[in-house]
């Protein structure tokens, strides 16, 4: 048995409509709190929106559950952010046309400063997708110097590197003392391989997408050890029309596993002491957070993930896990 103390997802895709009322019972049943993406159509850009969602959210949730709401970036004055900042935790950036959902973010990150001043001044957090333009195996390589750039002209400012996938992501945290690091379980577990080094498997396709062993590497070692990484599902679902077609959607429905499958990845490297820190107590000192105290047990138990959740393919479908969520 495994006792969490408030555990946190802080990177899920609650989405909208019939959809947020599947998944957000997933999330809620295993986390306190999470950090919800606003790349919604529309995208969540004001104070009014961020409370709809939130209350949306809620009476989805089914279980005690805390949503941290944040903004989609767009240049917003001070004015904005000041009547939004009580509402959200942070603001999250998406270059336009990136992934999902992000055809309204923003085209030329020339334009970023004075929104990002005015975010370091009030003191509210950037989450960043650090994906630029190129081959899609570099895009966060080269988004990197953007990050670096933003974080020496904006030093107070808590920037966050969402689902880092690369060795290079993980060594910026060296370079950078305000960065931070979101990892999923997915790019925990997987490698450009499991996604189309066989068969191609649409149900494993994400952005950014899954990279070389050496990055995996690099990122378990975080997991395990820095101070400034922690856990972000990425939890994506789409419904199962979307992902087997020809244009697969990118994203990854792990809700329902995480726990479970951080548990097991955390005892097969012998560390599972340290799950604790990275899904909360990193969290809580990076965004400065007292979530709801709530204690989620894992039981060393067999199940099998079922093939589908309503019109979603869960991420490790099919598979038996060893510890399971009380
Ligand atoms: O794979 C992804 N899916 N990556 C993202 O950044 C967005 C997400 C989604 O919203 O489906
Ligand atoms: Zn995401």
């Amino acid at each position: 048995m495994l006792t969490l103390h408030s555990p946190l997802d802080m990177h899920v895709h609650l989405r909208q409509g019939d959809m947020l009322r599947l998944v957000a019972p997933h999330t809620a049943r295993s986390f306190a709190a999470a950090v919800v993406m606003p790349n919604l159509a529309p995208p969540v850009t004001g104070a009014a929106q961020v409370l709809e969602y939130r209350q949306a959210i809620l009476e989805a949730a089914g279980h005690p559950f805390e949503p941290l709401m944040t903004l989609f970036f767009r240049e917003y004055s001070r004015a904005e952010l000041e009547e939004a900042k009580p509402h959200i935790v942070g603001v999250k950036l998406y270059p336009a046309g990136m992934t999902t959902g992000s055809e309204a973010g923003l085209a030329d990150m020339e334009r970023a400063a004075p929104t990002l001043a005015h975010m370091e001044a009030l003191d509210i957090p950037l989450l960043i997708h650090g994906e630029g333009c190129g081959f899609v195996m570099d895009r966060e390589a080269a988004f990197l110097p953007v990050v670096e750039r933003w974080s020496r002209d904006f030093p107070k400012l808590r920037i966050v590197l969402e689902h880092v996938t690369t060795a290079a992501g993980i060594a910026l945290l060296e370079r950078c003392g305000n960065l931070f690091a979101t990892v999923t379980l997915h790019h925990l577990l997987i490698t450009l391989d499991d996604v189309i080094g066989g068969l191609m498997r649409p149900h494993l396709f994400c952005k950014p997408v899954a990279k070389r062993p050496e990055d995996r590497a690099a990122l378990r070692e975080a997991a395990l050890s820095h101070p400034r990484a922690f856990f972000g599902s990425d939890t994506a679902p789409h419904p199962v029309t979307a992902k087997e077609a020809p244009g697969c959607a990118a994203g990854i429905f792990s809700a329902p596993v995480a726990l479970p499958a951080l548990a097991a990845l955390f005892e097969e490297l012998g560390a599972l002491d340290r799950l604790q820190a990275f899904v909360s107590d990193r969290a809580c000192a990076a965004y400065r957070l007292a979530p709801p105290a709530r204690e989620v047990t894992l039981r060393r138990r067999a199940w099998t993930v079922p093939e589908r959740i309503g019109t979603v393919v869960p991420y490790l479908a099919g598979q038996t896990l060893n510890w399971m969520v009380d």
